[in-house]
């Protein structure tokens, strides 16, 4: 070999191993994008996600937070994961019908009685089978995540069905949800979660529904004068991932990734429930907002109003599951 093919070759041996250092060294990005504020379940998930993967699969996997909408809104986050633009996201149950019928279950109004009932639900076979209800249009449920129960806050007080008649009220993407609304005659508008507190400041809509810590932490509460304490409905979340990227990852990899989320979501679990509590009190002592507890009779009409949604939606939804959801309230 003469000196001028001996240096090419002693070039190209460098190039590559260059090339698989290179590869060695570059961990790989994992892009979690939510809409939420951090100081709530769900940003606190993310970042004890974060946190956890940093300490174990540190130089392998790099988690990459992006709270607040700032990467994607929930419209366009599932669109993003199927490109592979996002890997990780956490959207409502409520913003799933376009890839999956049977999750609309958790919108179903009244349907569960707290959150011990919606956990019960969820760890069952029924609630355990919806996470791979979109695997045929490639998207793996990892685990759910809590948030709360919705509360429907307003320009004026809510006491009975009748107070919502041809107010306009935000919702999340959900049919249900829509149905729910109209069946008190309301007008629901579906609009992304960070639209609502200009809509609402504004008052180009009347009042929207979702939990104590959204309320608080996107300060719903200074631009809504009444919140009644419903409980109508439950709010809670999907961790969801591409299958081709998730698949796609070393086996050891995803278990260590699997077990950290796990352990974040008992963490993101453990704040919902506090936050729901914390949040509410810090909401009364703002006296911003007033919030109206329901009687007895006042709630029986909201379940009478609201109850019929049930049967519209049981076909896509399944009588099984269903009924498997109310028996979880025992
Ligand atoms: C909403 O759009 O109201 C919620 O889904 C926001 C969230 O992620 O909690």
């Amino acid at each position: 070999m003469n000196l001028f093919k001996k240096s090419l070759t002693a070039l190209a041996i460098c190039a590559v191993s260059a090339g698989v250092t290179l590869a060695q060294a570059a961990p790989i990005e994992l892009k979690f994008a939510h809409v939420v504020a951090e100081n709530t379940p769900k940003g606190q998930m993310a970042i004890k996600f974060r946190d956890l993967v940093a300490e174990r699969l540190a130089g392998k996997v790099e988690v990459k937070v992006f709270p607040n909408s700032q990467l994607f809104g929930d419209n366009k986050v599932l669109e993003a994961m199927l490109l592979g633009d996002v890997q990780l996201a956490a959207p409502s149950l409520s913003k799933f019908q376009k890839y999956t019928k049977s999750l609309q279950i958790f919108d179903l109004p009244f349907l569960f009685k707290d959150m011990g009932a919606v956990e019960r639900f969820q760890s069952s076979a029924a609630g355990q089978n919806m996470l791979s209800s979109m695997s045929d249009k490639g998207l793996i449920g990892l685990g759910y995540l809590h948030n709360g129960m919705k509360q429907l806050s307003a320009s004026d007080p809510l006491r009975v069905p009748a107070d919502a008649n041809g107010k306009k009220f935000r919702i999340m993407t959900s049919d249900v949800l829509q149905a729910q609304f109209e069946a008190v005659e309301a007008v629901p508008l579906k609009k992304p979660f960070s639209e609502v507190f200009t809509l609402l400041q504004t008052r180009a809509i009347d009042g929207q529904e979702n939990t104590w810590s959204n309320i608080y932490s996107k300060k719903f509460f200074e631009v809504q004068p009444y919140i009644t304490e419903s409980n109508h409905g439950v709010l809670d979340y999907l961790v969801i991932t591409s299958a081709e990227f998730w698949m796609g990852l070393d086996e050891n990899v995803r278990t260590e990734l699997k077990k950290a989320l796990d352990e974040a979501i008992a963490h993101g679990n453990a704040i919902a429930a506090q936050k729901a509590m914390d949040d509410k009190q810090a909401i009364i002592d703002s006296r911003r907002s007033e919030v109206i507890s329901l009687t007895d009779a006042e709630r029986s009409q909201w379940v009478e109003a609201m109850k019929p949604v049930w049967s519209q939606f049981a076909a896509e939804i399944g009588q099984d599951n269903i009924d498997a959801a109310i028996s979880s309230n025992n």
